[in-house]
């Protein structure tokens, strides 16, 4: 039976694969710019291919991005809410993956749980992407790479801070900085620290990857400060996590404390003056909606991947 050529978790990519993953993503940028030959939106390598997007969780940036990226690309979309199929019904996830794999040739799914998307990608028989689980969100954290080195350069010679909750973003960034290098460090409290296994992970890596509970040491000489909602979407503790949380809201105050053209990264939705301040969502450091845009064009790079193209 051939592998399937799925995308789950950048821990399961090497830094060759992860590089070049990259490079093309940036490629794809600056040939839809119009600025390089063999365009793929031109050459639509996709046509005739097939995507399910199935989402058991609300989007906007995932759901669009990919639907465009494949658009683009010269594929055909089907976008999936969950709460309206039989895998909001009790149907498994293992026979959903079963029967989808007869109809369209890759999935992505957005999984309420990480080990649903295990179960996907096992009984699939054409590739699965992860957007985004309770534990990873892998595809967020290539477009960010992707933003990063645009505005700083490669990830190996930069500081990124992360602020705020241990989350699966969070979990995201550790992968890639174990893998690709840099300095990673994150200034989460105790109450929302990072996984044990994602600690562990780190620490086997060998990486410059530390962990600390102050917001001020994280970000302290960073050149990209990185944080994300207080309330995530599998989360109901709201008003406890905001109270935990405040300290680590990323404000003018705490933006001093990295370099003084450090940028501002936020996966969005950004519950503004919440983990982050109008003042540093609208100010000169802020890349967020580059980032977002970057969405597009990391995924052309994972949909051409795991089409094997
Ligand atoms: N950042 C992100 O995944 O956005 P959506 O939830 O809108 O897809």
């Amino acid at each position: 039976m051939a592998v399937q050529k799925h995308f789950l978790d950048l821990n399961l990519f090497s830094k060759a694969q992860l590089s070049g993953l990259l490079k093309r993503a940036a490629l794809i940028k600056k040939a839809r710019k119009g600025k390089f030959k063999g365009q793929p939106d031109k050459v639509q390598p996709l046509k005739g291919k097939s995507l399910a997007l199935v989402f058991e969780r609300s989007s906007t940036r995932t759901r669009v991005s990919f639907e465009m990226a494949m658009r683009q690309l010269g594929g055909e979309v089907i976008v999936m809410q969950a709460s309206d199929t039989q895998l909001g019904r009790g149907e498994s996830a293992a026979d959903t993956a079963r029967v989808l794999s007869r109809y369209v040739d890759c999935i992505m799914l957005r999984a309420a749980r990480h080990e649903k998307l295990l179960d996907f990608a096992e009984n699939a028989t054409v590739p699965v992407i992860n957007g985004l689980t309770d534990m990873t969100h892998p595809c967020q954290v290539m477009a960010d790479l992707l933003t990063l080195q645009e505005h700083k350069g490669p990830i190996a010679k930069q500081h990124v801070a992360w602020v705020g909750d241990g989350n699966n973003v969070a979990a995201s960034w550790v992968h890639a900085v174990a893998a690709l290098g840099g300095k990673l460090t994150l200034g989460c409290p105790e109450a929302f620290a990072m996984r044990r296994d994602i600690v562990e992970h780190a620490k086997q890596s060998g990486a410059d990857i530390t962990f600390t509970t102050s917001p001020e040491e994280a970000v302290r000489n960073a050149d990209c400060v990185v944080t994300d909602a207080w309330v995530s979407m599998h989360d109901s503790d709201t008003e406890n996590r905001h109270n935990v949380l405040m300290p680590y809201q990323v404000n003018t105050r705490l933006m001093a404390h990295a370099k003084k053209d450090a940028i501002f990264m936020h996966c969005l939705p950004a519950h503004r003056n919440e983990e982050v301040t109008d003042e540093v969502m609208d100010g000169k450091h802020s890349v967020v909606f580059d980032e977002a845009e970057n969405r597009l064009h990391a995924q052309k790079a994972i949909l051409l991947h795991c089409f094997g193209k």
